[in-house]
């Protein structure tokens, strides 16, 4: 119900840029979760079309926390990049302006009688105003982080009060919330209600230092004005009392710095032996913080689980206890397929247990302060965090980054985070936010932090675009996003690096992406100057949407998804799928989790580049392992030696690893004679945890590093005359298993960085999907065929020659393809036939198990694989190339009666097996429009484009291009 002479609504919040807040109590690091009231639940709704619109129309709920854009309104969830949902300039915003108006009934306890009273608010999008009993409380931006609000003066104990929250979608806050994300609007964090005695700790500071050293600095007020005399504070970490800091309560009062109503107090402590906390280690202790009256009685308690670590910068290189630590990130929003940006704390911790699974030790908050409960998790599980702040105003960053009307609302933003999150021992960097370009703002938001917070670095990608090695207030860290190898390379051998270079995104995860992941780690671990970077991102935002009325499912829908695939009936929605019309399309499904958290292929590949133990190199005698972590040995893993032969199976053994501090190497016997036959031979070492981690149970999968032990020999044909080869006036193979013949493939579905980055345009512009095929020649001999044919593309003609010829046990196809200057840079030279039904299960020697493509190869090892073919498909959401194998060797395709076909190739290939043609994939803008088909369609490339990351950032490297010229290949096909 709103009233046009309320002042909340007569003041307009929602277009005043320099209103931030009013009445909010100021932010604190203070854990008041202990006694709290929770007010979550379902709250009377309505929603209205503007925030000074007349209040109106029968309430419905809502539930809290939740986004009422998935709550069965019909404000639906629209997703844009850069550019805002609305035309108008900053501060202004729509007139049409979705407003919700949550009211619930509190009953306030009895006992909270004298008790100072607060309302917190989790978080808000985009403007909160709080009314209580329908007097105006309180105004709050920053829809990331929690207001509070002092209530004591308008709630009586014992009585029930009725709390109005009133959410504007739209206002000036929403130009500098301009994410690349999906726009919501609600109560999208917990609302809790919470007593303290009047004599409070206000804040409460802690900086532990990793030789043990601890200061803890607490600020006391009494809402009742003047403090009372001989208030005093005690802390006891893991049962130790802190003493009190004499010499800062002297120079206090020497100074007359003593306040009558601030008080300021500073306990410290060594800790001997300090268990130091770093990603790898992350050791918590217990420190609490007590309040006491004059007579000894506690006013006031805050629990802190606090790690003993320092970061710094020394020359160009960010050390974590004097380590120069190497950054393996991602970054991570806050998202759920049937909540928006509302997570749990489960959800957060199979997050963060995920990440740690698949080596990942660092996150950015992209690109606001996350939900509280993160900083916790990271904190015990083990994460540096760069925490970002909620300033993103990318469709007008270059006018508001100067814009003295925001200015107020860019310090706020970054210091009520910094006040917010300071004591947690996982965050080691601040960043300003994203995408804003550069301004005063920033510099005024970076000067806050560096006086409040001097134990910490600052970065923000605006500044640093300026020049990695200019000197700015605003950036302690070189922090592109998508700079090309090259680049990173050349700064970092320049000589001017003054800075570490920790990219703040890189390798963009859109669709079957990641490429060239490996060598840029390649290149990381040997370059002094670079230090890592953050994947974008974690994860694919699609929602879980019910096909026939295109409605989001919103918590019903728990349940309705398996293995990243929704259930009949369901899609994952990505912009446009809310019937916008301005939209993003899948430029929001960019992580190496679909979104239902299923790891993609990519997390695979980063586990291995991620390998904290791994074989260094291969001498005769042995291997060289190497611990390449940077605080643990090795004892919390244990190994296994796997010995895959090509032609003879796979042995296995126990590995003893040695006892290798970080960063040291030692040879260990090979732990098998190699047997004398069995072709090629590799030796991979299964890493897994040999106890229970935080994050992982006994047994679980580290990593498995592989070496190659013999090469491959090459195969012997035996030609025999008098079995004819059957093929057709086309000179098409007939062959009783295959439904269509092996002819040329050119094309891919075209991936998203293949679409992004222009490849798919050109291809398509070639005819390369289907061009037409002119037989040349077909020459028949006893038990042989030689085929050539024309396959016309736009700009030139790609010559194919086929020779079939029968050999003992089957027939040997030689293939040579001739791809003219023109047509340099295709997708693929291969051969793609298809297969009769019922061939359901792939047994291959090569690369896997998992998906793997050319320049994203590093983290499938090569051994005997099997899988049955509806499983060898990835459903990235926009159908695209999917399902590859590098470096196959052979394989078969069978029925369960073990009949089927055998193919064996002239070297390590790319292959493909799923039940799609590249123009079915093509075609779906779904994963739940493809219809498989009842055969399977078979790939077998000569050479195969590598991913890139050309979708946001730079494309594969040129070694990964299919280059003009000829090309030869050639395999056997055999009947089982
Ligand atoms: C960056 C941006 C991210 C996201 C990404 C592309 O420019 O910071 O928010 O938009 O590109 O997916
Ligand atoms: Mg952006």
């Amino acid at each position: 119900m709103t009233d046009a002479l309320d002042p909340l609504i007569a003041l307009r919040p929602w277009e005043a840029p320099e209103v931030t807040s009013w009445g909010r109590l100021p932010m604190n690091a203070v854990d008041r979760r202990s006694g709290a009231l929770t007010l979550d639940g379902d709250w009377r709704f309505r929603l209205l079309p503007a925030p000074d619109a007349p209040a109106g129309g029968s309430w419905s709920s809502s539930y809290v926390p939740g986004a009422w854009t998935l709550q069965g309104t019909d404000d639906l969830p629209q997703y844009t990049n850069v550019r805002m949902p609305f035309a108008e300039f900053p501060p202004a915003s729509p007139a049409a302006n979705p407003t919700g108006v949550y009211e619930r009934e509190v009953d306030v306890p009895a006992e909270w009688t004298g008790r100072r009273i607060v309302l917190q608010v989790g978080a808000a999008e985009s403007v909160l105003l709080v009314h209580v009993d329908g007097r105006p409380v309180g105004i709050s931006k920053d829809s990331h982080l929690a207001a509070e609000f002092d209530l004591t003066a308008h709630v009586r104990p014992g009585e029930r009060a009725t709390l109005r929250l009133t959410v504007v979608k739209w206002s000036d806050a929403s130009h500098i919330e301009d994410q690349d994300q999906w726009w919501h609007g609600g109560v999208t964090r917990s609302v809790l209600l919470y007593a303290t005695d009047p004599l409070h700790l206000a804040d409460v500071t802690v900086r532990a230092r990793h030789d043990g050293g601890l200061c803890v600095d607490c600020r006391v007020r009494d809402t009742r004005g003047a403090l009372p005399g001989d208030w005093y504070v005690s802390a006891e970490l893991d049962g130790h009392l802190l003493t009190q800091d004499e010499e800062f309560d002297r120079a206090n009062a020497q100074e007359e710095r003593v306040s009558d109503f601030l008080g300021e107090a500073r306990l410290r402590t060594t800790v001997p032996d300090v268990r130091t906390w770093t990603a790898e280690t992350p050791e918590l202790y217990g420190l609490t913080v007590r309040l006491h009256r004059a007579d000894g009685t506690v006013a006031d308690t805050s629990h802190h689980r606090i790690g003993f670590r320092d970061v710094e910068i020394v020359g160009r290189d960010l050390l974590v206890n004097g380590e120069r630590v190497f950054i393996r990130g991602v970054n991570r929003h806050d998202f759920h397929p049937l909540t928006g940006r509302t997570v749990s704390y489960d959800d957060m911790r199979a997050d963060l247990v995920l990440l740690k699974r698949f080596g990942f030790n660092a996150i950015r908050t992209a690109h606001y302060p996350n939900d509280p409960a993160l900083y916790d998790l990271a904190d015990e599980l083990g994460f540096y965090v760069v925490d970002e702040a909620d300033i993103e105003s990318h469709d007008h960053a270059h006018e508001i980054a100067d814009d003295p009307r925001y200015l107020g609302a860019f310090v706020d933003r970054v210091a009520r985070m910094v006040l917010r999150d300071k004591n947690h021992p996982s965050i080691i960097i601040w960043s300003l936010g994203n995408e804003s370009d550069y301004g005063a703002n920033h510099d005024a938001a970076a000067g806050w932090v560096r006086r409040h917070d001097p134990t910490r670095p600052v970065q923000y990608e605006g500044a640093a675009k300026r020049g990695w090695a200019d000197p700015d207030m605003a950036s302690d860290i070189a922090c592109p996003m998508y700079a090309p190898l090259e680049e990173c390379l050349a700064h970092a051998m320049s000589g001017i690096q003054t800075k570490p270079l920790i990219q703040c995104e890189y390798s963009h995860a859109m669709g079957n992406s990641n490429g060239t992941l490996a060598d840029h780690w390649a290149a990381i671990e040997t370059t002094p100057g670079l230090q890592g970077g953050f994947i974008w991102e974690f994860w694919d935002h699609g929602i879980l949407q019910r096909v026939n009325d295109g409605r989001p499912a919103g918590r019903g829908g728990a349940g309705l998804y398996d293995n990243g695939v929704a259930a009949p009936g369901h899609r994952w929605a990505y912009g446009g799928d809310f019937a916008e019309t301005v939209h993003d399309g899948a430029f929001i499904a960019d992580g190496v989790v679909f979104p239902d958290r299923t790891p993609k292929p990519v997390m695979f590949e980063h586990r291995e580049i991620a390998a904290p133990v791994r074989i260094d190199c291969f001498r005769h005698e042995g291997v060289v392992l190497g611990n390449h972590q940077h605080f643990r040995g090795l004892d919390w893993l244990s190994g296994e030696w796997e010995l895959s032969l090509a032609d003879g199976g796979t042995l296995t053994g126990p590995a003893e690893l040695p006892d290798l501090r970080p960063g040291e190497t030692a040879a260990v016997p090979l732990p098998f004679e190699l047997p004398e036959g069995g072709g090629e031979a590799w030796l991979t070492l299964r890493v897994t945890t040999a106890g229970d981690e935080p994050w992982a149970p006994r047994g679980t999968v580290v990593c498995l590093p592989q070496v190659r032990l013999r090469t491959v020999s090459p195969v012997e044909h035996t030609p025999v005359t008098n079995r004819p080869v059957d093929v057709d006036e086309d000179g098409l193979l007939v062959h009783p298993l295959l439904t269509a013949a092996p002819t040329l493939s050119l094309w891919r579905a075209p991936t998203d960085n293949d679409e992004l980055g222009g490849m798919a345009a050109r291809w398509r512009r070639w005819g390369l999907q289907a061009p037409a095929r002119k037989v040349v020649s077909v020459r028949r001999d006893p038990g042989r065929v030689a085929v050539a044919a024309d396959y016309l593309c736009q700009g030139g003609t790609v010559r194919h020659e086929q020779v079939f010829t029968a050999v003992e046990g089957g027939l040997l196809v030689e293939e040579m393809a001739e791809l003219p200057e023109a047509l340099a840079d295709v997708a693929r030279v291969g051969s793609v036939f298809e297969t009769a039904a019922g061939l359901n299960l792939l047994e291959w020697f090569g690369q896997g198990p998992w998906e793997s493509y050319p320049d994203r190869a590093a983290g499938a090892p090569v051994g005997h694989h099997s899988l049955p073919v509806d499983e060898l498909f990835t459903p990235y959401l926009r159908p695209q190339e999917s399902g590859g194998r590098h470096g196959v060797r052979r394989f078969t395709l069978s029925a369960p009666d073990a009949t089927g076909l055998a193919v064996r190739l002239d070297r390590p290939r790319q292959v493909s097996v799923t039940r799609h043609r590249a123009t079915d994939l093509a075609a779906a803008a779904h994963h739940d429009e493809l219809v498989p088909r009842a055969g399977c369609v078979v790939h077998i490339d000569a050479v195969h484009r590598g991913l890139g990351t050309a979708s946001c950032g730079p494309d594969t490297f040129a070694s990964y291009l299919v280059p003009a010229g000829v090309h030869r290949w050639s395999w056997t096909l055999r009947v089982l």
